[in-house]
């Protein structure tokens, strides 16, 4: 098995992260590639219909990711969860927003999704939140995709490999948004270099390593621990070519706002955001994604159509006063090798 990432796709050693939820839209992934990055379209949260029409809007000749997110299946514990719902009647009552009923079931249309991706192979296809099956892994690779698995720990790491994957992106706990973790383990508690470095000792795969990554030399830092590339999220938050919502844009930009930090309060799955006072109102909240992210989901909208930060999911990273008002193609240049 080879470690080395193939340069037509990972040529500048810059991938841009795969943001559902808006930031990831097809100019932001094209304008990436454009710059020589690997631009990727998040997957998660929409239609495969919405997917579809994406797909269609990118230009068949740049190389790019497609991000999905794999459904768990988490023993979700429904008292918490409807005790959690009173709690947050309040905070949508006063943005003028309901908390609607528990919606149970939801795989994110990952089957539909798949299906569409096997019909309309993009250059790469990477996962988070769980693991493929060996046959989907096998029918993506067979079919031309580049395939990648996000992991947090050597563990993750080693039942990624047996998967067959391709490469793996290492996200450290720094990153913003959700960690993609699929194995019920702490934290890993040391530096991105160290998470890479343990990981390379666990496993014989390309690595893209993920997480906090504000500067060159943390890129840097990265790349002599062993990664192959790096993949920053929070960094591309800031650019004309992401869809990433006005708040969250004036917010990364906000002195006001001090530090970011782990919370599960807006969507039952941990993820890092700057802190807002609706994190600090709930500190936690039940393991149950997505149940707790479609409970929350008209309250932040209202947030956000309000113009306020306060309870709404602000998603960034530890690094990101690292994170400006450029072009994308001025984030790849910035990153690259
Ligand atoms: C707004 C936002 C949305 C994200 N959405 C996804 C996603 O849909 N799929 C995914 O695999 N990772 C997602 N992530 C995590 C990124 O893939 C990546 O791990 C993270 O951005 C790296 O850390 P950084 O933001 O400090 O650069 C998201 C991150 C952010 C900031």
């Amino acid at each position: 098995m080879s470690a080395i990432l193939p340069e037509d796709l990972f040529g500048s050693g810059v991938v841009a992260a795969p943001m559902a939820g808006g930031p990831s839209r097809p100019e932001l992934a094209a304008a990436v590639g454009r710059a020589g990055g690997l631009g990727f379209l998040g997957g998660g949260y929409k239609s495969p219909a919405a997917l579809a029409a994406e797909l269609d809007a990118m230009d068949p000749s740049l190389p790019f990711g497609v991000n999905l997110f794999v459904p768990g299946a988490a023993q979700i514990d429904r008292d918490a969860v409807l005790a959690y719902r009173e709690r947050l009647l309040p905070e949508a009552a006063a943005v003028g927003a309901e908390v609607p009923e528990p919606r149970w079931e939801d795989d994110d249309a990952y089957p539909a999704k798949l299906e569409l991706l096997l019909g309309r192979v993009p250059a790469a296809v990477s996962f988070t939140f769980g693991t493929p099956r060996l046959d989907v892994v096998a029918a993506l690779r067979k079919a031309g995709a580049f395939v990648l698995q996000t992991v947090t720990s050597p563990e993750e790491a080693t039942v990624a490999a047996e998967l067959g994957v391709d490469a793996l992106v290492v996200q450290h706990p720094d990153a913003g948004g959700h960690s993609g973790a699929f194995l019920d383990l702490p934290p890993f508690s040391g530096t991105l270099p160290e998470l890479v470095a343990a990981v390379r000792a666990a496993v014989v795969l390309p690595l893209v390593a993920a997480g906090g990554i504000g500067t060159h030399d943390d890129a840097a830092a990265a790349r002599a621990a062993g990664a192959s590339a790096v993949q920053l999220g929070t960094a591309f938050l800031r650019t004309p070519e992401a869809g990433t919502n006005p708040v969250l844009r004036a917010a990364l930009a906000d002195p006001r706002f001090e530090r970011t930090a782990p919370t599960r309060a807006f969507s039952g799955k941990w993820a890092r955001g700057l802190e807002n006072g609706f994190m600090r109102r709930f500190p936690d909240a039940p393991e149950a994604y997505p149940v707790i992210h479609h409970l929350t989901g008209p309250l932040r909208a209202a947030s956000v159509a309000a113009g306020s930060p306060e309870r709404t999911n602000l998603w960034a990273g530890a690094g990101w006063r690292g994170a400006r008002e450029e072009t994308a193609a001025d984030v790849v240049a910035r990153f690259a090798v």
